[in-house]
Formats: C-alpha cells, structure tokens, sequence
C-alpha cells in the first residue's frame, strides 16, 4: 500500500470526489484513498449527483466510473470541464474499448484505469495528478482554466464561422457540388476518413446518393455503393428515430468502425436526407465534440440544401409547365417548337465561343428555349396566315416579346431570363421592339439570341415564304454586322457554325 509521503500533498488538505455507481467498487477507492491519508474525500453514486455537489463545493481531484445509469461518465467529464477545466479527472471502467478510452482522452481526462485495477496504481496517479496540480498556483490554474474556456470558445466560434464562411463562399454552386463541399467540410472538421449525403427517396423507401467523399476526393461508385448498403439500416433507423447517431464500434457495425449519421431537415422538421461521417481504419474515433460539430454544419447545411432541393423541384415542375405551353403551340404551329430547339443550340454554341460563364450559358439555356413562349398569346389567324402580314397583324405578332416577359413574371425563379426574352427582337441600331433599345443597353444575352433567332428563322420554312440556303443566311448575318445584329456576336456566331459543321469535330 502506498503511503503518502513528504513530498505529496497533506490529504486532508486535498478534497476527491468518488463518481461510481457501484458501491462496493466506490467503497475500495475511499478506503484506498484514506488509508493513503486522503480524509478530504465524497462519494456519490451518479453524474446527476456529482454536478449537484461540484456546483456547490470544489474538487481537487475527481475519480469516475465510465458506465453509470443516467449521465455517462463521458458526459459528466465534459461538464466537470466547463465548470473548471483544471480539476483532473481519472476515468475507471468495467468495459474498456478503445474508442471510449481516445474519447474519455480527448474529453479531457488525465488518466484511464480499467477494472479490475490495481488499488496501488490508483494511488500512484491520484498522487501524481494532485502534485501536478498543486505545482500550479491558483493564479495559473484561473489563468489555465480561463485560457481553457476562452480557447475552447474560440475553437467553437471559429468553427461555426468557418462552416457559416464555407457555405456561404459556395453559395453559387450548382446542387450537388454544394453537396460534394458540404461532405468534404465535415471531413475536415472531424478527420473523417470518408463522408457522405443521401437523400431520402419516399416513393421508393430508399436512399439516394448525392455525394460519397473519401480522403477528400470524390470515391469511385463501386465503393460508394457498397459502404452505403453498409450504412442504410442506420441510416433508416436515423430517419425513424430522427435523432442523430454516434456510433463506435458497436451497434451493426465492425469493431474499428466509427460513424455519425445526422439527419437534413426542411424547416427543422421533415427529413430530406442524412449527412454522414465514417471511419472503417480505427485510427479516427469520433466524439461528442464531432457529432456537434457535424450537427451545426447539417443545420446549416440543410438551410441552403432545402432551399436549393425545393429550388430544383419547384424548376423542374416550372419547367414541365413551361414544356406544356411549348408542345400547345406546337400543336397549332409547328416551326415554334423546332425553331425553339434550334435556336437554343445555336445561342449556346455562339456563348461558349464567347466565352460566356456557365451561370450565363444556363440563364440562356432557359431563355432561348422559351423566347417566343408568348406567341402563345397571338391568334392562330395572324400566326399561321400563309401570306405577308399587314402592319395591323405585325404589331399584333410583334407583342410576343412582352407577352413572353409577362408570362415568365409570375415566376420570380425566372428575373434574369425575363429581359432576355423581351429584349430578343431588339436590334443594334434600334430600330428593333418592344423598348427601341440600342448598343450595349440590350443584355448581351439578348444580343447572342437575336442572331441565332434570326439565322434559324431564315433558314427554315415559313407559311408565307420557303427557306433561305444557309450560304444566303450567312451573307444576310454577315451584312448586318453593326447594324441589325451586335458585329461580335455575328463574328462569333460564324465562327461557332463553322466549327460545327467541320465533321472531324464532332
Ligand atoms: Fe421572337
């Protein structure tokens, strides 16, 4: 038995506190600890209990069983820490794992013993922390523990400002390369080896994957595959409990596996997905600390993920909608629909040899294939005569510019490819409609639009004329450079058509 001797401190200067549930285990320590001349010692038999106390009276030393009803041991660790992050705390117990034991360390605690252990090993590291501490003045220690809070503060707070930073920056991605950040943000934030987002199918009670990340890179499908079948019992118990899992080593999976699975809510309550962060090489486990970190970025993640999913659906059902007026006019006039198609193909060929950025590229995409949408709106006696119109009719086929534009008004999703499709029958010299615009004032994307418009509606058959040879159409574009047509667009109008006509290129 060790005896304290003159160099440790007095016991009965040197409160412990005993947290155990089992009260044979927490009568061997106390009577261990005062034959060691520890007399300064309380024993409870819970963490409830032991926070009670520790809120009221401090510890010098605090010595805890891992397992305990209620509050776990790690739990009551984490809390001791926040109330003063200088108290050592020895952790003891029963079922030892490796994960627990890294977790309890990287919690804070100073030492690990597992039962049954050596009542004289107990002693030597009660001693031992209690000398180290000792050697601290009370300033240190205030100063330690101030440091310890402070910094864990700034810890979290830069966590959070990272991760509000981080999603923020990629605001402007396209979906699922929001959703690749996303993951590989909680890679960092925890170490994870790799993460990964599902959706939740409801119609067909699965899962879909949006995006597997290993070791920063996106993982091949195979894998990504196999590790997701792995997962989706946990990931259906997540959605059913609608709590978010920390798993380690136990439950379904292997013993070196550590996982966290939290669920992406829409508004905070329905779940579209799961955010998930797995280790399988037991070098990472995860902890509480991860978990958070991992539910503060789904939190945020969901915000933007929510908006950018209802984004795509409610896009794609506007689109359908959109596809449905298109095919109503086809049904009374036929060029409409091909020459939608056409025109669009051209405007982008003609962008990417501009070099116009994929947001633009998009944005016309949208306004070429429902530039002449409203000519829904025109009679079929004006839009169908196989004659020459009158001025009266003209004007009239002339309002599908606005009419356009109103019609894409009731979409606020459709701001930026309004004016495209009002300004589609401008012209360079303003001499065009609906606003007379000249130059650089019609949207440039207007501009890329109008010559494509122009070339397919002079090459394509009309009710009251035939097409134009594409030679003659090119000679026509080409002699209203700076004149009815924006001459750089023309130029690289010609260009693109050239290329893409040259058979090798394609
Ligand atoms: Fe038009």
């Amino acid at each position: 038995m060790t005896v304290a001797t003159e160099e440790q401190p007095v016991g009965d200067l040197k409160s412990i506190l005993v947290v155990d549930d089992d009260e044979a285990t927490r009568g061997v320590i106390i009577d261990a600890l005062r034959e060691s001349c520890y007399f300064n010692t309380r024993e409870v038999e819970n963490g409830q209990q032991a926070l009670s106390l520790l809120k009221t009276a401090s510890f010098d030393l605090v010595i805890s069983d891992l397992k305990m009803p209620g509050m776990s041991g790690l739990d009551l660790l984490t809390r001791i820490k926040h109330l003063d992050s200088s108290t050592p705390v020895i952790i003891i117990t029963g079922y030892p794992t490796i994960d627990l034991t890294v977790s309890a360390m990287k919690e804070g605690a100073v030492d690990f013993l597992t039962k049954p252990f050596k009542i004289d090993d107990l002693i030597f590291k009660v001693n031992l922390y209690l000398q180290e501490r000792s050697l601290l003045s009370e300033e240190d220690r205030d100063e330690r523990g101030t440091r310890w809070k402070l910094g864990e503060k700034i810890r979290e707070l830069s966590t959070i400002r990272l991760i509000g930073e981080r999603i923020e920056q990629r605001r402007g991605l396209a979906g699922d390369d929001m959703f690749d950040e996303i993951v590989k943000l909680s890679l960092a934030l925890t170490r994870g080896e790799t993460g990964l987002i599902v959706l939740v199918d409801e119609t067909n009670k699965c899962f879909l994957n949006k995006s597997i990340c290993h070791n920063n890179q996106r993982a091949d499908a195979d894998s990504g595959d196999m590790l997701e079948a792995r997962l989706t019992p946990l990931f259906r118990e997540t959605v059913l409990s609608r709590a978010p899992l920390l798993i380690n080593g136990d439950h379904s999976l292997r013993a070196d596996d550590s996982l966290i699975a939290v669920p992406l809510t829409i508004r905070g309550s329905k779940i579209f997905g799961i955010l998930a962060i797995f280790s399988g090489d037991g070098t990472t486990i995860f902890t509480r600390k991860d978990l958070t970190h991992v539910q503060n970025l789904a939190e945020r993640a969901s915000l933007y993920l929510e908006n950018t999913i209802l984004y795509e659906s409610l896009f794609g059902s506007i689109m359908n909608t959109f596809e449905s007026l298109i095919h109503s006019i086809h049904a009374r006039d036929n060029y409409t629909e091909r020459h939608s198609r056409s025109v669009t193909h051209l405007s982008l060929l003609t962008a990417k040899t501009m070099g116009c950025s994929d947001y633009e590229i998009e944005s016309l995409r949208i306004s070429a294939h429902l530039h002449d949408i409203g000519k829904i709106a025109v009679p079929d006696h004006i839009l169908l005569k196989p004659a020459p119109l009158s001025d009266d009719e003209y004007r009239i086929i002339q309002t599908h510019a606005e009419a356009g534009e109103d019609i894409l008004k009731s979409i606020a999703l459709f701001d930026r490819e309004r004016s495209i499709v009002r300004h589609h029958h401008e012209r360079w010299d303003g001499r065009g409609y609906p606003d007379g615009l000249t130059r650089n004032k019609i949207p440039l994307l207007a501009r890329i639009l109008s010559v494509a418009d122009t070339f397919d509606a002079m090459t394509s058959d009309r009710p009251y004329r035939k097409a134009l040879p594409p030679a003659v159409a090119v000679d026509e574009i080409r002699d209203n450079r700076w004149k009815q047509l924006d001459g750089d667009v023309v130029d690289a109008f010609l260009s693109a058509l050239d290329e893409a006509r040259q058979p090798s290129k394609h």
